[in-house]
């Protein structure tokens, strides 16, 4: 047995120190203190659409019912932004960080940086480039909805509803994004099984209503025979609801309206007949974000993923659910 003495201890401390100091990368998060209570930051992307929105409110739910202190801030859709506000965070001597990346790359900086000033960082609902960070290593862990399989659901709802209909435009999210990355990869693999579809157009709308609805002008004009739009989004398929009745088009009828989301407009959608089916994303994160936490501070190993439950709605189910959706 080998027995470690204060001296090869301070040997070895002085070697991880060294390799820290050379740039080398220590393949280890920052450990969290039990404490009775923390400053926690929370790095939020944007706030323009309902389930921004229903995310953060559950975030600060769960701080104040903790009696934590919480460091909000909105990056209001700019990575940059949302670098400097994590460096801000650092700064402010935070215990831990949560962040929502808005692009899969641009915010490895911040990961690294809030690990090399040793606050542990969980990603919440969206991830990073997993070639150039690991949970784990540089960050705790990723919470968050399964983005392929909620992709794949709209595919597979398709394949047994579309009667017949299979000209699609695809509305993407932020370009970048894991989620617009997994959804786009869950969904075009799944339709491509599945046979008899053709995706006739795939561009960007950025998560956003408006540029939903000025991108699906402009390919349907381009596609007039498309007869299904495939939203990564509700606020994009409600954008998408928009073009379609302004080009005389009836949703639901002449052209069938999917997306991801499950927020209580969209839902409402479904009862209306002018979307056919909504993959929910799971929006209520703080519980789990804290509890995840607090299992870290008390030495728990912690998974590297964390997924959240998301419900799927159409027309079998809407109108009962309507009360619970966000
Ligand atoms: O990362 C989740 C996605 O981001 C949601 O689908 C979208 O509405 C949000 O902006």
């Amino acid at each position: 047995m080998t027995t470690i003495t204060r001296r090869t201890f301070m040997l070895a401390a002085t070697a991880i120190g060294a390799l820290a100091v050379a740039g080398v990368a220590i393949a280890e998060v920052p450990k969290l203190a039990q404490k009775d209570t923390y400053k926690v930051g929370f790095a939020q992307t944007e706030s323009n659409n309902p389930w921004r929105i229903a995310q953060t409110n559950s975030m600060k739910a769960e701080a104040e019912k903790l009696g934590y202190q919480l460091v909000y801030t909105d990056a209001a859709g700019s990575a940059a932004k949302q670098v400097a506000d994590v460096n801000s965070m650092i700064a402010q001597g935070v215990d831990v960080i949560f962040l929502a990346p808005r692009e899969e790359k641009p915010l490895i900086p911040a990961v690294m940086a809030a690990k090399k000033a040793g606050i542990p960082v969980i990603l919440l609902d969206r991830s990073v480039d997993p070639s150039l960070a690991k949970a784990g290593e540089d960050y705790l862990t990723f919470i968050g909805s399964n983005f392929v399989e909620e992709g794949k659901r709209v595919a597979e709802w398709l394949a047994k509803n579309a009667n017949g209909k299979s000209k699609i435009i695809e509305l993407e999210g932020t370009t970048g994004s894991s989620p617009a990355n997994d959804r786009k990869k869950g969904f075009d693999e799944a339709i491509q099984a599945a046979g008899g579809f053709e995706i006739v157009a795939s561009q960007t709308g950025d998560f956003a209503r408006d540029k939903g609805r000025q991108v699906a002008e402009a390919l349907l004009q381009a596609h007039p025979d498309a007869d299904i739009i495939y939203a990564h989004n509700d606020e994009m398929a409600i954008g998408a609801i928009a073009a379609l009745e302004a080009a005389g088009k009836v949703p639901g009828k002449d052209v069938l309206v999917l997306s991801i989301d499950g927020g209580k407009e969209a839902v409402q959608l479904v009862v209306d007949g002018k979307i056919a089916a909504v993959v929910e994303c799971n929006p209520r994160f703080g519980p789990k974000a804290f509890e995840t936490m607090q299992r870290y501070a008390k030495g728990e190993t912690i998974e590297p993923t964390l997924v959240n439950e998301d419900k799927f709605y159409d027309a079998s189910n809407a109108a009962a659910e309507l009360a619970n959706a966000y």
